[in-house]
């Protein structure tokens, strides 16, 4: 057995495509386990299962394919033990070490089947770890990274549970969140984290541990974040706090703020179409309490700098990925257009390796919807590292991006469950101007312009509002272009980030190859592949560089390629020529974003309904990338 302690502080990404949940407390255990493993079914998954430990025996039932198939299971099932213990754990897997069948899903038993764990993350030593045990005959049945551990945890066993999980984690090089229990200390169970989310719900005589807030949501909102290298012993007794030397340390107890209803789908068709409507409100609960009409400034109080400080901020860096990447290039034109501040935007994981050039007067505002992201966490060390002022702007509270930053602003968009990205990108803009706003106040721009600007950020939930009035007509437009496979997207100024997010969206859900361009560079090489079978979505409202685009929308034209235009209300001429057009509120540049992703949001969404596409949960995509 390799006894060396491998480094474990070397943090690495890891998927939390998978979920973990485990309960004490006096309740029916597994009933509450698999609706908690129901609640984040939205991550993806290919295999579920619960263990429940009761009269001093555990019961384990796991089965490949979708929980509803697992709820059956459980219930058929002529174990005493899962119908009558109330305490147990559950996971949702997605497999990476092994095929998605029952041997490899969670929980996993020891050779012994006295001790059983979930796991979420990857054991990089394995490999080594599982022929250490296999020295000393202990054999492991799965194909899986994850199983190695619990036959590590039995090996380490003498007569304490969390003496025996310290002693295997500092074996362990990779990263983990686990839950585990032995049928030798019933009425204990104890979890620890490295890189990957573990929360503790509070509840009236009941514990609820979840990888995901929206497990625990139903059942309480005082919860204890843990934190890289802790772990968690729930007893009768209540939860105490070791470090993984065994010594006992204190965490603050927070209040989640999402209510149930919010992870609930309701009567709409899917969660993506939920959260599209919900935008008005999220971006009210965004925007609340930060706008200063009277300074015409916004009132971040997060961001816990002076106006001395902002003042003197040379530079902002926005590091982010993917649709949050999109809502930085907004803020990053908005920075520089109010503030006369220069700013760039970079993908996070190529920030992270490039070895950037960053000064203590930078302000690097990492942005990130789960805070969890695995290249957006590594760019916040990097620079935090080499000295900038570091600031997060995360949707979920207590997130590790939003505790690592220890400045920022949270989004208050409640829980976005759609793995495609909607009402988190909107509220991201929003703040981005709003953090715009703030900054450029403390330099050139004049209260006057400071006030009409808070006066639209304020309006943008009634701007929405009138987007999502046009449903109807852009479902209409949806079905006319349901059957094509391949699409562009094009825009200038503030709407080529949209461009870029709208051709995002339609892939990611309907699976057409959709591609988003600055207008100009059409010329340069992807106009070749216009026809008849490329329609062009090209976003003309009234901002500068319209007219400009509106040429680019004709050459499409020229080449047969269809166009549906986005043109801005009392505008709608621009359209004419033209086969599609939808229309949006008139407003400002730097607001037009907002309402104009709304509009693609749409679109994506109904050609992906018309064919038939799973929309909350398309194929290969993680709500969470925690991988690099
Ligand atoms: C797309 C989408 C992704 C995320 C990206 C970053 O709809 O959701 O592109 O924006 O994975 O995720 P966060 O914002 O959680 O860092």
């Amino acid at each position: 057995m390799d006894g060396t302690c491998l480094g474990f502080r070397d943090w690495k990404g890891v998927s939390i495509m998978c979920g973990i949940v485990g309960y004490f407390g006096k309740r029916n255990a597994s009933e509450i386990l698999v609706d908690g493993l129901r609640r984040m079914e939205y991550r993806g998954y290919d295999s579920a299962g619960v263990a429940c430990l009761y009269d001093g025996q555990i019961g384990v039932v796991k089965n490949p394919g979708k929980i509803k198939a697992l709820r059956e299971k459980v219930d058929a099932s002529e174990l005493d033990i899962l119908h009558k213990s109330t305490q147990g754990i559950g996971h949702t897997r997605w497999a990476t070490h092994g095929l998605p069948n029952e041997i490899n899903a969670h929980p996993h038993l020891d050779a012994s089947g006295h001790f059983v764990m979930v796991h979420n993350g990857i054991i990089e030593n394995y490999k080594q770890i599982k022929a250490g045990l296999a020295q000393q005959g202990i054999a492991c049945v799965s194909d899986t990274d994850s199983e190695v551990l619990i036959q590590l945890i039995a090996y380490c066993y003498k007569d304490n549970l969390e003496s025996a999980v310290s002693e295997a984690l500092k074996k362990v090089k990779g990263t983990y969140g686990i839950v585990v229990m032995t049928d030798h200390e019933p009425g204990k169970l104890v979890a620890a984290r490295c890189g990957s989310p573990i929360v503790i719900g509070l509840g009236k005589d009941e514990t609820v541990i979840a990888s995901d807030a929206s497990a625990i949501i139903p059942h309480t909102r005082d919860a204890i974040y843990l934190e890289d290298f802790d772990m968690a012993v729930v007893t009768a007794d209540g939860v105490q706090m070791f470090d993984l030397q065994h010594a006992p340390i204190s965490r603050e107890v927070t209040a989640m703020e999402w209510d149930e209803d919010a992870a609930e789908k309701g009567d709409y068709a899917h969660f993506m179409l939920k959260e599209i409507f919900e935008q008005p409100v999220a971006i009210r609960n965004a925007i609340r309490g930060r706008l200063d009409f009277d300074m015409g400034t916004a009132v971040l109080s997060g961001l816990d700098f002076s106006p001395r400080d902002a003042a003197q901020i040379g530079r902002v860096l926005v590091v982010g990925c993917g649709t949050s990447m999109h809502a930085g290039m907004v803020g990053e034109y908005a920075f520089e257009e109010m503030a006369g501040i220069p700013a760039e935007v970079e993908q996070a994981a190529e920030f992270r390796y490039r070895n950037p050039i960053v000064t203590p007067q930078d302000l690097v505002v990492a942005i990130s919807q789960s805070g969890e992201t695995a290249d957006t966490l590594a760019a916040v060390r990097e620079a935090k590292h080499k000295g900038a002022i570091v600031a997060g702007l995360c949707n979920v509270v207590g997130s590790t991006i939003a505790r690592e930053t220890g400045r920022g602003v949270y989004l208050h968009a409640g829980p976005e469950i759609g793995v495609a990205s909607t009402k988190a990108f909107t509220c991201q803009v929003a703040v981005m101007l709003m953090m715009a706003l703030k900054i450029a106040r403390t330099r050139r721009l004049p209260r006057h312009e400071g006030e009409k600007l808070s006066r639209w950020i304020e309006r943008l939930p009634d701007l929405v509002e009138k987007v999502l009035g046009e449903n109807e007509a852009i479902k209409a437009v949806a079905q006319k272009y349901a059957d094509h496979e391949n699409a562009f997207f094009i825009g200038r100024g503030y709407l080529f980030p949209v461009a870029l997010e709208g051709a995002l969206k339609l892939k990611e859900i309907s699976y057409i190859h959709a591609e988003g361009y600055h207008a100009a560079e059409l010329k340069h090489g992807p106009i070749a592949l216009l026809s008849e079978n490329t329609p062009v979505v090209a976003l003309l409202n009234n901002i500068p560089g319209k007219d400009k685009t509106l040429g680019n929308a004709e050459e499409c034209k020229a080449r047969k390629a269809p166009v549906i235009t986005v043109v801005s209300e009392g505008d709608e001429g621009v359209a004419d020529g033209f086969d599609d057009m939808i229309v949006i509120p008139d407003c400002p540049p730097c607001i037009a974003p907002i309402p104009t992703a709304v509009a693609l949001q749409l679109l994506a969404y109904h050609i992906a309904a018309a064919r038939g596409c799973e929309i909350d949960q398309p194929r290969n995509l993680a709500k969470s990338v925690t991988v690099e």
